[in-house]
């Protein structure tokens, strides 16, 4: 054998579970400066100690992702968020209803947070999980950390600990297992620095009626202009191509489905089960009866499936865009784009 030949590589290390061993094993890892995949109720997502620049660094290189794009600092309950952020009177309301929960506020940022998490920004995305595992590390460890979702930059948002090992492999070896998650959508992102004019930058399981709810004011969706040039975007993860699937997919509505059916190469994504006396190998739903949020929760998971599937093609139903159906036509959309 030349001298010169790499050696196999190994295999990576089983996944962390909810044992007091393997949490006491991830909270090392993340103080040593190492990423590691995190269960949260939303999506997955690829932590650092958000205050280590160069453990930030390795996220952006396990991942693909462009410097230009921010990060959420996550962290474990309200007091901390004060430690890298202004906070406005708003937050006290809006994390008393919904955190720990899928809402990320961003706001004015302290100066210790690296400018590598806000790429440059003088804004930082904060939010408090709900998920236990994750609340156990945030806690047991101290750490801010740093995360995205924990995907390759532009691929789908992984949903479970599998989804995680077979896109990010050995850049990723570290992953704590919590189960399937929750909601299944990334979180809503709310833009709070101007508080008289709260902004939506991203729709996700916290509905827009809900946050006017809680701040007694309208919230517009803000408007994704180009970004000036070299300056990074309101939220770089609202270009329009993103959570994108291999295969392409085309946006379908309701009524247009029963005709598609039956096309050699190409599979029908429905929300529901097809009213259809026999549905056919290429029929795929998300849920028996329409439920938007197990539509929501499976999402993801299927058009990973369908990725894998080999189709040229695949026909998706927009839902009726009514609540949670906003983020999930969002997620769609940009699943089409291409
Ligand atoms: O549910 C979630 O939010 C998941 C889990 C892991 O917490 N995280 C997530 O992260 O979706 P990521 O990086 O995939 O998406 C975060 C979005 C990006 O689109 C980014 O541009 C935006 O948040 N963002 C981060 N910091 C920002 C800032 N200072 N101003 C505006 N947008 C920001
Ligand atoms: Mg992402």
């Amino acid at each position: 054998m030349p001298a010169t030949s790499p050696s196999p590589p190994s295999p990576p290390p089983p996944f962390l579970r909810d044992t007091p061993a393997d949490l006491a094993r991830t909270v090392a890892l993340l103080r040593g400066g190492e990423i590691v995949a995190l269960p949260t109720e939303t999506v997955y997502g690829l932590a650092a100690d958000a205050l280590n620049e160069s453990a930030v660094r390795r996220i952006f290189e396990a991942k693909g992702r462009p410097l230009l794009d921010p990060l959420i600092v996550h962290i474990a309950a309200l007091a901390d968020a004060a430690r890298i952020a202004t906070l406005p009177p708003a937050l006290e309301k809006l994390a008393a209803r919904f955190w720990p929960g899928p809402l990320t506020v961003v706001l004015q940022k302290k100066s210790n947070v690296p400018a590598l998490v806000t790429a440059g920004l003088e804004t930082v995305a904060v939010r408090c999980p709900a998920h236990p595992l994750t609340q156990k590390v945030l806690r047991l460890s101290g750490l801010f950390l740093a995360a995205p979702s924990a995907n390759p930059f532009g691929y789908i948002s992984p949903t479970r600990a599998a989804h995680v090992r077979d896109s990010l492999r050995e850049k990723a070896p570290w992953v704590l297992d919590g189960g399937e998650c929750r909601h299944g959508l990334e979180s809503t992102i709310l833009l709070l620095t101007d508080p008289a004019r709260p902004r939506l930058l991203r729709p996700g399981p916290v509905s827009r009626e809900e946050l006017e709810d809680v701040l007694q004011t309208s919230v517009e969706t803000a408007a994704s202009p180009p970004p000036p040039a070299a300056a990074p975007a309101l939220a770089p993860g609202m270009l329009a191509r993103h959570y994108s699937p291999r295969t392409p997919i085309v946006l379908r509505d309701t009524g247009e489905l029963p005709a598609l059916r039956g096309v050699s190469g190409e599979a029908v994504l429905w929300l529901r089960r097809p009213p259809v006396p026999t549905p056919q190998a290429a029929d795929f739903w998300l849920s028996e009866t329409g439920d938007t949020a197990e539509i929501a929760r499976h999402i993801f998971a299927l058009l990973r499936r369908l990725d894998a599937g080999n189709f040229s093609l695949i026909h998706a139903e927009l839902t009726d865009g009514l609540g949670l159906g906003t983020a999930i036509n969002d997620r769609l959309r940009r699943a089409s784009a291409r």
